[in-house]
């Protein structure tokens, strides 16, 4: 599986493009970025190359590893998926495009769109620096007029771009993106409510034209949780200097919240409960919240099934669980029908 923090070509172009910034300056940008993504302004306040540039430095490690992340959750389900090629929607700085080459080794031509000139030109400068990523195409121009042109990829990824079309084109985009989808379809949205509501309705409006779940779900069948539970994840990432600084944060980490589905056109051989909180672990059980193919369960492991308690208190939020999950051992709390 890959690592969450940023591969070392793209750590160094970025901190290489650190050298003279006024760190003070480049904190002003990204707090007045993030201000206006709060405010559901989406990427209208990168205008110029030190917005861009303050964007990537502090939103970057964070959405890759929520990439990263997804992509790790999709490679577990789906293990001899093999993507040649990429199409990256909302490419941005090419954060999905960096973690998707780490993933797949067999990926060979890639596509970017975006509508951002300054996350575009940003892009191509750090890409410009990979011997393997430097021939990719990296189209400037609204989605869908750009999609209607482009060429259908194996992995097709849009990363925290939904959020920033309105709900009217939602749908829209959700039936492009899909029809330029040859395998398998990413999206990744933040862990809010609101980033969840939109991955559930692409995810519904999607299996209705005949897709299925790879990750996190394992079912084509409706989300099981209810207002005001919603699905999301959470993945460590280690915080350099210069981020900290970015951010005035002290700690050396942060935790990304994230929201994805994996939809893939043909169904997937295995359906490996999810967990969906980080579980409890007592001397006397391990309780864990999980979806499973037959709807929620809260699954208690009692110590005394010594086996199952040992390899329960290794699971982490996030984990698909093989068949543990669906032994009888300890199981007990609310079920629904997904
Ligand atoms: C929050 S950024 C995410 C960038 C990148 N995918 C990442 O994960 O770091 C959202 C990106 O979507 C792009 N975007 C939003 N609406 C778009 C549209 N209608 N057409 C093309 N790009 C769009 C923005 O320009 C921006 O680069």
């Amino acid at each position: 599986m890959t690592a969450p923090d940023l591969p070392a070509e793209l750590k160094a172009a970025l901190d290489a493009r650190l050298q003279g910034l006024s760190r003070n300056d480049a904190a002003e940008r990204a707090a007045l970025i993030s201000q206006t993504y709060r405010d559901g302004g989406g990427s209208s306040a990168i205008r110029t190359a030190a917005d861009a540039l303050a964007y990537a430095l502090a939103r970057m490690p964070a959405t890759y590893a929520a990439v990263t992340a997804s992509l790790n959750a999709l490679r577990e389900i789906i293990p001899d998926f093999a993507p040649k090629n990429l199409l990256d929607i909302g490419a941005g700085p090419g954060t999905a495009t960096w973690a998707a080459a780490e993933a797949f080794s067999s990926l060979q031509r890639f596509t970017l769109v975006d509508a951002n000139s300054a996350l575009r030109a940003l892009a191509l400068d750090l890409l410009g620096g990979s011997l393997r990523l430097r021939d990719m195409t990296y189209q400037r121009g609204e989605a869908r007029a750009a999609l209607a042109d482009a060429e259908a990829a194996e992995l097709v990824v849009a990363s925290y771009m939904i959020g920033e079309i309105n709900d009217a084109e939602q749908s829209a985009l959700t039936e492009l993106m899909w029809a330029k989808t040859r395998d398998t379809l990413l999206i990744v949205e933040p862990g809010t409510p609101a980033g969840y509501g939109r991955i559930i309705a692409l995810r519904e409006q999607l299996i209705a034209s005949g897709a299925h779940v790879a990750a996190p779900c394992p079912h084509d069948g409706r989300c099981p949780l209810t207002t005001p539970d919603w699905c999301h994840f959470a993945q460590r990432l280690p915080r350099s200097r210069a981020h900290k600084q970015l951010k005035s944060a002290e700690l050396p980490y942060e935790d990304e919240k994230f929201s994805y589905v994996a939809l893939t056109r043909a169904p997937v051989a295995q359906h490996p409960a999810r967990v969906l909180a980080q579980p409890v672990v007592t001397k006397v059980e391990v309780t864990a919240k999980l979806c499973t193919p037959d709807g929620l369960v809260i699954a208690k492991v009692p110590r005394r099934a010594r086996v199952d308690y040992a390899r329960a208190r290794r699971w982490r939020w996030g984990d698909a669980v093989m068949g543990e999950a669906n032994s009888t051992a300890g199981r007990a709390g609310e079920r629904r029908d997904p």
